[in-house]
């Protein structure tokens, strides 16, 4: 196999880390929960759930060197071949690429429509908006544009396709960040950002809060799906994967916190509500943009630019577990894998993208949610914390402790391992368990 370097890994992850999650999600909910007490719960979600998930399927990947359910079966006691079940994980991605496809078509259509005009008004945007989630051409237009440009670039390998779009893509992430940040750092409501982050009103976290947390820490480092069992599979045998795990999320994790100063010094600037929910992004700030001239739209368009590029590369990361599966387990070669994950995916979101049109909204509606909405409930709240559950279950009681702790012991402390271990054997399941109970409204 294709190898990635350590340098390449490390890019890939966090660009399949770094996404739709952390610029748009990610500051939506902080807002809506408040700001400085749920960044505060959201940090202690990624250290003490995340990270260890994260670490245990990178363990999992590099150990098997292959697609999901080989992984686990060649790393548990006894080599079991029922655990070549795990594979359902594959499906997460696939399911979750079907609409983040549709909703990068949407970011696409904002960078062009950024080109000509923004919204003056709050309801000029949020017509637009509403417009644009019903018009089934235009998606399907964006939706073709985004799908294709997947495939393209999976159908060229781990190597020459993924390995090399991080590598461009990421850094080009970074410096419009980076330049979005020093904009919002001369602007006078930075210091209102900052403390709207990071100093805690404790007042708004309740369990709703907790779960969000939970869950966006899942989302946001692309767990329980097969990502980082795959990508690992490619990761350098003597490479740290403790350490890598660490340089991810704390990529990750940094791209959040710097996406919600940029965004909340920009509404707080132009006096918007904090809490603008998921319109966020599609209407409260194209309207911010607009008062600011060309400038405005300068920013309007590097700001959606980026949120593409970080989308794109995360959407490669969610049909890589399927094609590797396919490959290793029914021997084809990708360019077929590719074709059956491609237009399934792209098949679901056609789906999900008529399910909210006037014409086939009703068709595609069962029991009260469309087919959008089912396709996000079905991966993050059914599969995610499923694919989750059932990987500490597997670490924690069906593999071999000593194998475990002589991989650990290759990098770091015992202290290291058996903070870990207890984590992922105990506390995450409970965590998890409690995340699923709620998700499916059972308590
Ligand atoms: N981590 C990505 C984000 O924050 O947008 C989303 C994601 C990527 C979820 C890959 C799942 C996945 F397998």
């Amino acid at each position: 196999m294709n190898k990635f370097t350590r340098i390449g890994f490390i890019l890939a992850a966090a660009g399949s880390a770094v996404g739709l999650g952390n610029i748009w999600k990610f500051p939506y909910i902080t807002g809506e929960f408040g700001g400085g007490a749920f960044v505060i719960v959201y940090l202690l979600a990624i250290v003490f759930v995340g990270l260890g998930v994260f670490i245990a399927e990178s363990l999992i990947g590099q150990t098997g060197e292959s697609d999901v359910a080989t992984s686990f079966v060649k790393m548990s006691n006894s080599k079991n071949p029922n655990w070549k079940f795990a594979g359902f994980m594959i499906l997460a991605g696939l399911l979750i690429l079907s609409f983040y496809s549709v909703v990068l078509g949407w970011i696409l259509n904002y960078v062009v429509s950024s080109f000509s005009s923004l919204p003056t008004e709050a309801s000029a945007a949020g017509a637009t908006f509403g417009a644009l989630t019903k018009d089934i051409g235009t998606q399907l237009f964006y939706h073709t544009l985004i799908a294709g440009t997947v495939i393209f670039i999976v159908l060229k390998g781990i190597k020459d396709g993924i390995e090399k779009v991080n590598l461009i893509l990421m850094p080009l992430l970074a410096i419009i960040l980076f330049g979005l940040l020093l904009y919002s750092i001369s602007l006078d409501s930075f210091s209102k950002a900052v403390s709207f982050m990071f100093v805690p009103d404790w007042s708004k976290i309740d369990e709703h809060a907790l779960l969000a947390a939970l869950g966006q820490a899942f989302f946001t480092l692309s767990l329980a799906t097969g990502t980082m069992i795959t990508y690992s599979a490619s990761l350098p045998k003597d490479a740290n994967f403790v350490k890598t795990s660490m340089s991810v999320a704390l990529i990750d994790t940094m791209v959040a916190l710097i996406s919600g100063l940029i965004i909340f010094t920009f509404l707080f600037e132009a006096g918007s509500p904090s809490a603008a929910g998921p319109g966020l992004v599609f209407i409260s700030l194209p309207v911010i943009f607009s008062g600011w001239g060309f400038l405005g739209q300068f920013i309007a368009i590097s700001f959606f630019v980026a949120l593409v590029f970080a989308g794109i590369t995360s959407a490669v990361s969610m049909i890589e577990p399927s094609l590797l599966f396919f490959i290793e387990r029914f021997k084809m070669t990708r360019q077929k894998a590719t074709i059956i994950a491609g237009s399934t995916f792209y098949s679901l979101g056609i789906i999900a993208l008529l399910s909210m049109s006037d014409s086939w909204g009703e068709t595609l509606t069962f029991f009260g949610k469309n087919a959008f909405d089912w396709m996000d409930f079905i991966s993050s709240s059914i599969l995610m914390p499923l694919g989750a559950l059932l990987t500490c279950v597997f670490i924690g009681f069906y593999v071999d402790k000593k194998i475990l702790e002589e991989k650990f012991l290759q990098h770091t402390s015992i202290i290291v391992f058996n903070v870990w271990y207890s984590l992922v054997k105990y506390f995450i399941p409970i965590a998890v368990i409690i995340l699923f109970i709620n998700k499916l409204g059972l308590i």
